[in-house]
């Protein structure tokens, strides 16, 4: 009992820590103060395009110059949704006396989009945990691209993520660098509930989203396939054929043995393993006979010894069994 409570207490205590580990920046990003102009009050668009005209005129094409109020839900529309109230800034033309996004923290400026964009996994994401801001990424008036982004997917993550943009250079990598994918087809850089990625429960269903071959149920399932497609497969890049993580039949032998068959030389007919003169057709012990080896000494290890797939080719799980008996049919070799 008595090393129990002290567990229990040890449990505790680690719950403590991590909250206030958690507590050092994760200030929800809803209660961080909105920022305002203290004693401004709106003064409407007509007043800014008096002095900012172009920048008016321009922005009246994208998206937010063109928001009807009932899309608000009552938070209005125009420039002082995110500037603030204008009236002091219209009187004294000064600067200081508007909300410029500049002189934010990126928790204030992400602050005044989220009144509006309600997202959801906004607070848990690495990037608002680090710090990063919807300007990091997004830029409010032209010449803003597609989806008001700064800098277009990939390029725009690339500025931060040089190890992702290494990453896909390698031989093996999803077509990101031909342009046929970008790193929101698999990543929410907003955040989800499972770790960035546009999957709602877990990482396989973002692979079988477009890799609809893969999945089960099988009748002979291979159980690390099933858990997680990472534990072999690198999302990014990877040196190896088929972005493995590790060339087979390495991969593999960090689970699994070799077959006992692997350690066997083939039978040689004029010698032994030694070097030692034998006659043909003896079975020595270690050896198999000459049925089995194929034409080489070394080449039987060889074949045992490369690539496991050239027998398990169902690697991903099968409904057929495998003929050998021993193996019950699981072996994934058809
Ligand atoms: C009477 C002229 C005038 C009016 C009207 C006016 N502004 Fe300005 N605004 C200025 C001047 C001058 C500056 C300073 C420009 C500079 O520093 O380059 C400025 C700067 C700004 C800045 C940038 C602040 C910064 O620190 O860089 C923003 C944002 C801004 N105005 C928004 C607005 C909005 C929104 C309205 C309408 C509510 C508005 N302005 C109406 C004259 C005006
Ligand atoms: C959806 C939010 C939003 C709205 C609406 C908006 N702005 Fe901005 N504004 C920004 C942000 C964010 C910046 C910082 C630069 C950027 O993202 O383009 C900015 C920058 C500015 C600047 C500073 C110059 C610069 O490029 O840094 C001026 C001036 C300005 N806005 C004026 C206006 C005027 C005038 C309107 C209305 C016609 C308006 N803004 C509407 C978000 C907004
Ligand atoms: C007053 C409410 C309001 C505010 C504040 C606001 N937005 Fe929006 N925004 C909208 C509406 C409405 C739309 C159009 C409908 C939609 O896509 O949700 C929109 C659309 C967008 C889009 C989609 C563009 C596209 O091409 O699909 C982006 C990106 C965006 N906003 C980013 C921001 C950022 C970043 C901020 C803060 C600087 C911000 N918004 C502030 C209301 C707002
Ligand atoms: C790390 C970069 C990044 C940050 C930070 C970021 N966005 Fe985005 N946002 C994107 C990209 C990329 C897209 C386009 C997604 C796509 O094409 O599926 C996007 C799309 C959007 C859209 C269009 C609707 C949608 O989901 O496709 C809205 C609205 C939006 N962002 C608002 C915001 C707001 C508000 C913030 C801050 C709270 C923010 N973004 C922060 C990169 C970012
Ligand atoms: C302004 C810098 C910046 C930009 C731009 C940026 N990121 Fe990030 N991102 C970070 C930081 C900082 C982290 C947290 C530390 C890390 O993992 O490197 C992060 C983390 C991530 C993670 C890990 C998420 C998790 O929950 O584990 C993903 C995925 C990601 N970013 C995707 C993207 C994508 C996609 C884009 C482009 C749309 C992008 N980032 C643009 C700075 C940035
Ligand atoms: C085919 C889907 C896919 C694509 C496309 C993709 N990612 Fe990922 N990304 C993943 C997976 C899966 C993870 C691992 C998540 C985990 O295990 O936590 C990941 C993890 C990350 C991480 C967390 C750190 C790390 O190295 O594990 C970052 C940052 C990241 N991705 C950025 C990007 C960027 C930037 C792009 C675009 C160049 C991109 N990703 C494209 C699937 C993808
Ligand atoms: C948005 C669709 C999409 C998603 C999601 C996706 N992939 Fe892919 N994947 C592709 C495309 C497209 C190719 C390239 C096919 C081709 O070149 O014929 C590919 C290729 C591959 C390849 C073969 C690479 C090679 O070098 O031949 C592997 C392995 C792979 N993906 C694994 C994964 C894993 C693991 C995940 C989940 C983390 C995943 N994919 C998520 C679209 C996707
Ligand atoms: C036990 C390791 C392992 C796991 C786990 C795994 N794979 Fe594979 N995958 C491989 C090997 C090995 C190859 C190369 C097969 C070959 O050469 O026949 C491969 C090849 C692929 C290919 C490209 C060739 C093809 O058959 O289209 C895709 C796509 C793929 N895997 C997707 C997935 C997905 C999706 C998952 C998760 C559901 C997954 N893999 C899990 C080992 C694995
Ligand atoms: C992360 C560990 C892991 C990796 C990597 C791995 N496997 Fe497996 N494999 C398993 C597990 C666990 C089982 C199920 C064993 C059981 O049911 O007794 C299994 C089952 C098998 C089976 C069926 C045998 C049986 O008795 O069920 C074969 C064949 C197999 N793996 C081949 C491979 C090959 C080939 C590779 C490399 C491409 C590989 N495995 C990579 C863990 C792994
Ligand atoms: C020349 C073909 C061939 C190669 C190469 C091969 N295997 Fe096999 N393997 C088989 C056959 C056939 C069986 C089925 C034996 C049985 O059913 O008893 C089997 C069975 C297995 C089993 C199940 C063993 C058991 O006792 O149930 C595992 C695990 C396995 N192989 C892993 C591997 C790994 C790992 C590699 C690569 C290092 C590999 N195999 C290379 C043909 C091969």
């Amino acid at each position: 009992m008595k090393k129990r409570l002290s567990w229990l207490s040890f449990l505790l205590l680690l719950a403590a820590f991590t909250n206030i580990q958690c507590a050092k920046h994760a200030v929800p990003p809803t209660s961080v103060s909105m920022p305002e102009v203290k004693g401004a009050v709106n003064v409407g668009d007509q007043a800014c395009a008096d002095c900012h005209e172009e920048a008016c005129n321009a922005f009246a094409k994208t998206i937010h110059g063109r928001i009807a109020p009932f899309e608000t839900a009552g938070l209005g529309t125009g420039c002082e949704t995110c500037h603030g109230g204008g009236s002091l800034h219209v009187e004294s033309e000064d600067p200081g006396d508007i909300i410029a996004f500049e002189e934010l923290t990126s928790a204030q400026q992400s602050r005044i989009c989220l009144d509006c964009h309600t997202m959801f996994h906004w607070a848990g994401s690495e990037h608002y945990l680090n710090d990063v801001s919807c300007l990091q990424c997004h830029k409010m008036h032209p010449p803003a691209g597609k989806k008001l982004l700064a800098k277009s997917d990939p390029e725009g993550c690339y500025s931060c993520h040089m190890d992702i943009q290494a990453k896909v250079q390698y031989p093996s990598h999803h077509p990101i660098r031909e342009g046929k994918m970008d790193c929101s087809d698999c990543h929410n850089p907003h955040g989800s509930m499972v770790r960035g990625l546009k999957t709602d429960e877990r990482l396989n269903d973002l692979c079988l989203n477009c890799h609809a071959s893969k999945q089960g149920p099988f009748v002979f399932e291979h159980a690390p396939v099933l858990e997680d497609c990472t534990i072999c497969h690198a999302p990014h890049g990877a040196i190896a054929n088929n972005l493995l993580k590790q060339n087979e039949p390495f991969i593999c032998l960090q689970c699994h043995e070799f077959h006992f068959h692997a350690g066997k030389v083939g039978y040689d007919k004029s010698t032994d393993s030694a070097g030692t003169a034998v006659s043909a057709g003896y079975y020595v012990t270690g050896q198999y006979p000459e049925a089995f080896s194929l034409s080489k000494r070394s080449s039987f290890k060889r074949a045992w010894t490369t690539k496991c797939t050239q027998c398990h080719f169902k690697i991903h799980g099968s409904d057929l069994p495998s003929q050998a008996v021993p193996g019950q049919g699981k072996a994934l070799t058809r």
